[in-house]
């Protein structure tokens, strides 16, 4: 062996002794007050590294009188098995006797961060202790919870916002915040210029290009009594806290608790595209949604299914930050790049009645997933959940539970996710009907189908005590993506919505209007639409998103003679957004808006009903390669790759049926219109009209000019 290698093998060696820090955390909860006066209080903290883990943290007390440890424990919570290491977090648990109730600070220095940008060497971390009694709960304060994933990767070109876990247990105002210069000891402040924090969100913008590689953030998490409270201690004495207000000067607001949170992002090189789901892996249903709040039973365990997909990478892991013993199950290796995996933990004596947050990412080698954190709140007694039998309609979902299952439940103590959303019964059952984008619902994606989620929940106890279970049953409808509304349903069809990523959720609303000033609309209840030949039929298109830079662009629009778009039986209105029905008038409408008018026409033969079916998509408005910034083109330029960032997918919309009023009409004849026997000479002269139009349909794509008139007296029955 070479001397150089034997250098270097002993180099290797000393490298090893060294980890790479990528952030620390801890919070506390009450555990009991004893009757002589002692109390019990346990920590939980985590620290972070990029390679093996490490467990470096040491507690000391800062300031006041920390009592003694009874109990002191930290395990490896998570690590990266694959051979990149890229991630290990420990998790830490310290039991604590304290000797009375006054304030106390934990403190913790060491070295050495991961390389970085900001060069932070050394961290020091500081939790404040107040165990004075709160007026408002007549309890012992409890601090916010959070964690975070030991390894944050965003690409540069995909960092817009990353939200943190805001939760507290005692429903307290939450503020994250930038370590202060007057607390931050020797020079290890660090500034961000190109990210802003929200406080009270606890979320980070981008505000400007953040440079390639590792962004440290010291970060201190506080709680503030959303209204004044008094904290007494045993000793007589006792201290106000106020709310916070960030419209003034809070610099001497004292906080309930502090707690460091410390956090490294790497910023990573620019991804081909953004899209989630493509190269960035993107969760799918059933993955819990950031903020959720779960339940879970002493002694019963919980299990959380994570799912995610990205189609031209390979999702290897996900990464869990969770409490003690939360483990990942049975990884699953799915089609189309979809991976899962079942997370399970068990309750024990410890864990009741605490708020516990568990964050996770999905990992490829060169990117990571949105971060999503929820909270899970443990009872001792059994969580009172029953199947409700589920109706999942149109534009509606209707929900109902038999009382017999539900004992000593009411109506009036559930509500749905929106607590405004109540309940109501009848003897037998407990019921509720809500639209799908109200209640809050939740748009989610499961890959295949558009998700519709909400909860049945009970109202939440003020007062002191408590004699109810608690009720939690959530549910959801899916709907295929490319939603196509059953061929039975005759009715008007309500608003198209989709998600698309880069586009949150959007939908579109498509109607017939009475008028050509577009004010208002036909009532879905007078569907099928009665018209007469060579009426004006009057068309509106509305997209509709939370976002406010986008443009409607009507791709093509077509008429069939049921409710399927890919009817061999068609007419072209519109198509690669250039007009081809020589009746149509488009009228002005703003960016989102497209309205038109055309003549009613009718498909010869013994077809009564007409339905128009339009391409739509969404466009960021400022971009000039969009297809809505290209308007008519007789060949559109199929889409690059990179234009997927600016506009949305084309989606179909239909809506109808127009019926054409025949003079003979009445009621009951057209109820029974569908049963009625045809006669042969109009199946005859049907099936040959379709023929007709085939052929026309084929012959049209090389003479359409020469024989649209034609084409249109075919349409046009002028009986
Ligand atoms: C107070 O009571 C607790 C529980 O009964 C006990 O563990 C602790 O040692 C006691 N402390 C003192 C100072 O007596
Ligand atoms: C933080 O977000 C909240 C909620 O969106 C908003 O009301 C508040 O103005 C934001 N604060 C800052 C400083 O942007
Ligand atoms: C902040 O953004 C500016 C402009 O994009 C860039 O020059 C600078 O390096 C960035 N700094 C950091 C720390 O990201
Ligand atoms: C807030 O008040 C403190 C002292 O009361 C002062 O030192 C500080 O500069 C003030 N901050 C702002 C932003 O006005
Ligand atoms: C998942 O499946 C793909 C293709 O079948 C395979 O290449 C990959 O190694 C699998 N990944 C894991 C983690 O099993
Ligand atoms: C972790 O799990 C082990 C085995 O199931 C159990 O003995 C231990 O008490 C658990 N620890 C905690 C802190 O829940
Ligand atoms: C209560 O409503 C449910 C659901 O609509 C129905 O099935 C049940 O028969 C009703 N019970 C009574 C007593 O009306
Ligand atoms: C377009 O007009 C409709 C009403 O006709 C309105 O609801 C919508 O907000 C407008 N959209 C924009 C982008 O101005």
């Amino acid at each position: 062996m070479s001397l150089c290698t034997t250098l270097l093998l002993s180099f290797l060696v000393v490298q090893t002794h060294t980890f790479d820090f990528q952030g620390g955390l801890m919070t506390f909860m009450p555990v009991k007050r004893h009757s002589n006066g002692t109390i019990s209080v346990s920590f939980h903290y985590k620290e972070s590294y990029r390679g093996p883990c490490a467990h470096q943290l040491s507690w000391g007390c800062g300031s006041g009188d920390c009592g003694q440890t009874i109990l002191a424990g930290v395990t490896d919570a998570d690590k990266d098995v694959s051979d990149q290491r890229l991630w290990c977090q420990s998790e830490g648990l310290i039991l604590r006797s304290l000797p009375s109730d006054e304030p106390f600070t934990l403190r913790d220095t060491g070295c050495c961060w991961v390389s970085n940008l900001n060069n932070a060497v050394d961290w020091t971390l500081v939790t404040t202790v107040d165990m004075g009694t709160r007026s408002d709960t007549h309890n012992l304060n409890k601090s916010p919870v959070m964690t975070t994933v030991p390894t944050i990767r965003i690409a540069q070109n995909c960092f817009t916002t990353f939200p943190l876990l805001s939760h507290d247990p005692d429903g307290d105002q939450v503020r994250c915040r930038f370590e202060q210069a007057n607390t931050c000891e020797k020079n290890s402040c660090l500034q961000h210029p190109n990210f802003t924090l929200n406080e009270t969100l606890c979320t980070l913008q981008m505000n400007n290009t953040p440079s390639i590689g590792v962004h440290v953030f010291k970060m201190v998490v506080e709680d503030y009594p959303t209204q004044a409270i008094t904290l007494s201690y045993s000793n007589g004495d006792s201290s106000v806290r106020n709310p916070l207000d960030l419209s003034v000067n809070n610099s001497n607001l004292v906080p309930l608790s502090q707690l460091p949170l410390h956090f490294a992002v790497e910023i990573g090189s620019p991804l081909a595209t953004c899209g989630s789901g493509v190269v960035r892996p993107q969760f799918l249903f059933p993955t819990p949604v950031h903020g959720d709040v779960h339940y879970a039973v002493l002694g019963q365990p919980l299990t959380l299914t994570l799912r995610a997909q990205a189609t031209d990478s390979l999702i290897y892991d996900f990464q869990l930050s969770g409490p003690y013993n939360m483990t990942k199950n049975s990884f699953q290796n799915d089609s189309n790049g979809i991976v899962q995996v079942y997370v399970t933990w068990t309750p024990q004596e410890n864990d009741v009645f605490q708020h516990l947050p568990v964050c996770f990412t999905a990992e490829t080698r060169e990117s990571q997933s949105e971060m999503r954190c929820i909270v899970v709140i443990v009872e001792r007694d059994t969580l009172l959940s029953v199947d409700a039998d589920i109706s999942c309609m149109d534009s509606t979902i209707s929900m109902t539970l038999p009382k017999d299952r539900m004992q000593g439940v009411e109506a009036s103590q559930l509500h749905l996710k929106d607590p405004t959303c109540s309940l109501y019964s009848n003897e037998t059952h407990i019921m509720a009907t809500f639209s799908l984008s109200s209640c809050g619902t939740q748009i989610l994606d499961n890959g295949d189908h558009i998700m519709f989620k909400n909860e049945i929940n009970s109202v939440k106890e003020t007062s002191v005590i408590t004699r109810r279970n608690l009720v939690k049953i959530p549910f959801s409808c899916s709907y295929p993506k490319q939603a196509y509304v059953s061929a039975n349903f005759r009715n008007h069809k309500s608003d198209y919505v989709f998600t698309e990523t880069g586009f949150g959720s959007f939908s579109f609303s498509f109607d017939f209007y009475t008028d050509n000033t577009f004010q208002s609309k036909i009532a879905p209840t007078s569907y099928p639409v009665e018209v007469k030949l060579l009426d004006k039929i009057h068309v509106g298109i509305h997209g509709h998103s939370s976002l406010s830079n986008l443009v409607l662009f009507v791709d093509s629009c077509k008429a069939t003679p049921d409710d399927n778009p890919n009817n061999a039986l068609f007419y072209d209105i519109i198509k690669n957004g250039c007009a081809l029905d020589e009746t149509l008038i488009i009228s002005p409408g703003n960016k989102t808006e497209f309205k038109f008018e055309i003549q009613a026409f009718k498909f010869s033969g013994e077809f009564e009903e007409v339905y128009i079916s339009c391409s739509v998509i969404m466009c960021d408005a400022t971009s000039s390669q969009s297809r809505c910034a290209q308007g008519c083109v007789s060949n559109p330029i199929s889409r690059r790759k990179r234009e997927l960032l600016f506009q949305t997918h084309k989606h179909i919309i239909t809506q109808g049926p127009l019926q054409l009023q025949r003079h003979t009409s009445s009621i009951s004849d057209r109820s029974s219109s569908a049963n009625q026997s045809l006669n042969a000479g109009t199946l005859v002269f049907a099936g040959l009209f379709v023929a007709a139009v085939l052929v026309l349909a084929g012959v049209m794509v090389y003479y359409r000019r020469s024989i649209k008139p034609l084409d249109r007296t075919y349409l046009l029955s002028s009986s």
